[in-house]
C-alpha cells in the first residue's frame, strides 16, 4: 500500500539530526559519524522524507562532475539513501528518489550517479547500469623491481590542501583519458586527504612545474594479517608515468604486503604490469540516471571526424520533458539536441543511461531487447558512444 509522502530539505538542524540519525542506523554507522558528514557536507545537501509529521528517511545530493567522450558532464551524485526500519517496503524510498531525480531535472541537472544497494529501487526511477567498481590487489612481491623513470616528489604537508591536489588531476585532464572518472566534490577531495582513520600519503610524478601524475594512499598494519597500502586515488599522464608508479609502490616491499586499489574491471593499473599477478577481489556496478537528456547528450563528448545524425525516441514516465522524439547532432565531436526527428532508435530512460556511459552498445542492447532500433540507428548509436569501459574509483 502506497502512502501520502512529503518531499523537502530539513526545516532546522534538528531534522537534519533525525535524518542523520536514520543514515546512521541505516549503514550501521556512528550516530556522530553521520552528523558529522551531514554537518560538513550542509544541511542544503540533504533531503528527507516524510509521512505526517514523521520523518521517516533521506538521502544527500551531492553536485560534482563526471567525465564520458573526453568531456566533464555535470553529474549529481546520490547517497545515504535511507528509510527507517519502520518505515521499509511500503514505497518511502521509490517516493523520495523519485521527488529528488524529479528536483534534479527542474534545476536542469544533465546526469545522476549512484551506487545502489537495492538495484531494483533505482530502475523504477530511471537509473541504468553504468559502469564498474572494482577492488583490485597485488602482492607487493610479484611487483617487478626498477627505478621510477620519473621522480616523485612528496605533496605535503597534504592535510592542508586538497585544492593542489585537484589543480593536478585538473591539469592532467584525467578524466578525458578516462570514462565514467570523477570530478570530486570538494567533500570527496576533503575525504581523501583526510579520512578520519590513519594518515594519507600524496606523492606528485614528475615535477610541480610539470605534474606527469599523483597519487595518494594510506597504509595499514594489521598485527595477525598483511601489511597494507591502499592507494584512495591516483591519476597518470601516460605509460611511463604509471610504471612509475608501479616502480615506486615495489620500493615499499620491505614492510609493506600487499598493494591494494579500487578501479575497473578493465583496469588500467593492473593492465600496466607485465605479467597477470593482480587479482580481482570484488566487482560491483554503480547507476546513472540521465536526467536531462538535451543537456546530458550535449556536454558528453563523440568521435571526431563524424558529421552524422541520431534520431531517438525516449521513454521516460518520470520526467515529461525527456519524453518524446530527439535528434542528437554530432559534428567535430560535439553534440547538440534538438526535439522531433524520426525516432530511429527507441529507448527507455535506464537503458539510454547505458548506452550513454559506453558500458553496453546500442548493438547489444538491442539484441537483449532493451531497445529498439533500425540496424543503421543501433551500428550509429555504437560508434558514437563507444569508448573504454567506464569505471570509477570513487565510492560515496
Ligand atoms: C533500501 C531501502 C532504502 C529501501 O527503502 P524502502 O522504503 O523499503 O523501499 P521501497 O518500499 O520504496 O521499495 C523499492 C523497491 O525496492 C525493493 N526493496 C526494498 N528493500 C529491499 C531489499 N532490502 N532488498 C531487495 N529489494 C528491496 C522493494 O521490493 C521495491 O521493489 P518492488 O516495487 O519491485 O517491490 C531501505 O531498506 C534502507 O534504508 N536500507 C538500509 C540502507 C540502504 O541499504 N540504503 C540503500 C543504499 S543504496
Amino acid at each position: 500500500m502506497y502512502r501520502t509522502y512529503r518531499y523537502s530539505p530539513p526545516a532546522s538542524p534538528g531534522e537534519a539530526a533525525i535524518g542523520a540519525k536514520i543514515m546512521a542506523q541505516s549503514f550501521v554507522v556512528a550516530v556522530e559519524q553521520e552528523q558529522t558528514y551531514v554537518d560538513t557536507l550542509g544541511h542544503d545537501h540533504l533531503r528527507l522524507v516524510r509521512h505526517g509529521d514523521d520523518i521517516l528517511g533521506g538521502l544527500v545530493l551531492l553536485p560534482m562532475g563526471q567525465w564520458f567522450g573526453g568531456q566533464r558532464v555535470t553529474m549529481t551524485g546520490v547517497g545515504s539513501v535511507a528509510i527507517a526500519p519502520q518505515g521499509r517496503e511500503q514505497g518511502a524510498a521509490t517516493f523520495l528518489m523519485g521527488a529528488a531525480v524529479q528536483e534534479m531535472a527542474q534545476a536542469g541537472v544533465p546526469i545522476s550517479t549512484l551506487y545502489p544497494a537495492v538495484q531494483r529501487l533505482y530502475h523504477q526511477v530511471g537509473y541504468g547500469l553504468g559502469g564498474t567498481y572494482c577492488l583490485w590487489d597485488i602482492a607487493t612481491a610479484q611487483i617487478p623491481e626498477q627505478r621510477p623513470s620519473l621522480d616523485l616528489y612528496p605533496l605535503y604537508p597534504i592535510a592542508l590542501d586538497p585544492h593542489q591536489l585537484l589543480q593536478v588531476d585538473r591539469q592532467l585532464s584525467w578524466g578525458q583519458t578516462h570514462p565514467g572518472g570523477l570530478d570530486r566534490h570538494p567533500f570527496l577531495w576533503q575525504r581523501l586527504v583526510n579520512p578520519g582513520e590513519g594518515d594519507s600519503f600524496a606523492y606528485g610524478l614528475g615535477s610541480s612545474q610539470s605534474p606527469q601524475g599523483y597519487v595518494i594512499y594510506r597504509q595499514n598494519r594489521d598485527r595477525y594479517g598483511p601489511t597494507t597500502l591502499t592507494i584512495q586515488a591516483w591519476a597518470a599522464a601516460s605509460q611511463v608515468a604509471i610504471a612509475s608508479l608501479w616502480a615506486f609502490f615495489a620500493q615499499h616491499r620491505s614492510q609493506i604486503d600487499r598493494i591494494q586499489w579500487t578501479g575497473g574491471v578493465v583496469d588500467p593499473l593492473a593492465m600496466a604490469l607485465p605479467e597477470q599477478r593482480a587479482s580481482l577481489r570484488s566487482s560491483t556496478q554503480w547507476m546513472t540516471r540521465i536526467v536531462t537528456v538535451e543537456t546530458a547528450l550535449a556536454q558528453r563528448g563523440y568521435p571526431h571526424g563524424l558529421a552524422v545524425e541520431l534520431h531517438l525516441d525516449i521513454q521516460d514516465p518520470l520526467v515529461d520533458t525527456n519524453q518524446g522524439r530527439f535528434v542528437l547532432t554530432v559534428r567535430d565531436g560535439r553534440g547538440q539536441v534538438a526535439p522531433g526527428g524520426r525516432g530511429d532508435l527507441v529507448v527507455p530512460i535506464d537503458a539510454l543511461a547505458t548506452l550513454f556511459t559506453g558500458l553496453r552498445s546500442a548493438q547489444a542492447l538491442r539484441t537483449l531487447g532493451r531497445i529498439d532500433a533500425t540496424p543503421a540507428a543501433a551500428s550509429l548509436a555504437t560508434v558514437l558512444f563507444a569508448g573504454d569501459s567506464p569505471w570509477m574509483a570513487d565510492f560515496f
